[in-house]
């Protein structure tokens, strides 16, 4: 099969490691306009066929049935380049965050539909690890009773993208191009696991914020104008009643590094910590009124790397195999719940979204 990067940087070099693990031979096409990114590219994967411009790579031969497009570029330059490689007749499989705006998302999302083509997102990066289905399998056994709260806490606190991590991509740090910051940045990964742990009907942001903490590390010589700790308060709506979400995000805090999620029942909790799948699950439940902590071993892990899941899930999906892969609306009604959370925080006002199915 062919894999089309649109985009050159530090992340289509790890998309371009999963296509060579996809089990199939693979035809690597690349597109950027920067030279320099272009070239070290081109070293370091040297069968990729090279091209300065997405629409030159898209119109240099015909579509194949199941031709792979990856957007790898920022978020501001998502739409155009998925929306031009679904018309060109390819599937394509966008980076996170899927868009600017949900506007963006929703005519992505149409010209997927118009072109019969699988349209997803990478925010599938996280999604079904081990220990996230350890958990699934402890809700699902009836252990925790009625679950009524659950705790989603990530914080970082000094990892902002654009400073401290990947320093010499500064559009992290402008809203304009990024959309936004940690809501952006690690919101679809958040909310994509929130997603798989709760399968909700809708999802209501009741209350949110973001804030920027300054540090003496901050930037002065270019727009720096995006959150770094960001909050919200969520309803999500289950096959199981309703589960109250405090989620908390930071990738730049004064506060103590903490990462740590906990379901609670009526009849025990089970805590992890979610985007490390090393670290243990623990069930935690009440015998003769003692507190009895236990560890749950999560399924075999497998050997792709978190960086290889996107595209080895996007493609089973256009192979028409079992995938993990977030895909069509679903991409979309994720997107719209991050995208809920700025406007909560704006307007103070709660924002409701129904899922698609
Ligand atoms: N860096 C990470 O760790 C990481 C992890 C997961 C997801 N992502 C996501 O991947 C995307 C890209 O991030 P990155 O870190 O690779 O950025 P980067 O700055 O390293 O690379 C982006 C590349 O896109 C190129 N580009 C800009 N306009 C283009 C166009 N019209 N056509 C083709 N190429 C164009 C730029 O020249 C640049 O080389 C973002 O959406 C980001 O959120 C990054």
């Amino acid at each position: 099969m062919r894999v089309y990067l649109i985009g050159a940087g530090v992340i289509a070099r790890t998309h371009a490691d999963a296509a060579a693990k996809l089990g199939e031979p693979v035809e690597l096409r690349v597109a950027d306009p920067n030279a320099t990114v272009l070239a070290g590219f081109s070293a370091a994967y040297p069968d990729a066929l090279a091209f300065s411009s997405a629409e030159d790579m898209l119109a240099s031969e015909p579509a194949a049935d199941d031709d792979v497009v990856l957007v790898a570029t920022p978020p501001a330059i998502h739409a155009g380049p998925a929306v031009a490689a679904l018309r060109s007749g390819r599937h394509v499989l966008c980076e996170k965050p899927l868009a600017m705006s949900v506007e963006e998302a929703e005519e992505m999302l149409a010209a997927a539909q118009a072109a019969g083509r699988l349209f997803g997102s990478c925010s599938t990066r996280f999604r079904a690890l081990p220990h996230t289905d350890a958990v699934k399998g402890v809700r699902a056994s009836g252990v925790l009773g009625d679950v009524y709260h659950l705790s989603f806490v990530t914080k970082w606190p000094r990892s902002r993208a654009g400073i401290e991590y990947q320093p010499a991509s500064r559009w992290f740090l402008d809203s304009r191009l990024s959309g936004g910051g940690v809501v952006m940045d690690w919101g679809p990964y958040d909310m994509s696991t929130l997603f798989d742990l709760l399968e909700p009907s809708a999802v209501e942001v009741v209350d949110a914020w973001i804030a920027q903490p300054r540090t003496g590390a901050d930037p002065t010589d270019v727009v720096f104008d995006t959150e770094t700790h960001a909050g919200a308060t969520l309803r999500f709506t289950t096959a199981d009643g309703v589960v109250r979400v405090d989620y908390e995000r930071a990738n730049g805090t004064h506060g103590e590094e903490v990462a740590r999620a906990e379901f609670e029942g009526t009849r025990g909790a089970v805590h992890w910590t979610p985007f490390d799948s090393q670290q243990p699950v623990f069930l935690r439940t009440d015998r003769d009124g003692e507190i009895v902590e236990e560890e749950v071993p999560p399924p075999p892990r497998s050997d792709l790397t978190i960086f290889d899941r996107p595209l080895v899930s996007f493609v089973d999906a256009v192979r028409g195999r079992p995938s993990p892969a977030t895909l069509g609306a679903a991409a979309v009604d994720e997107f719209r719940c991050l995208r809920a959370i700025y406007e909560t925080a704006r307007t103070g006002v709660a924002v409701r979204i129904e899922v698609r199915r």
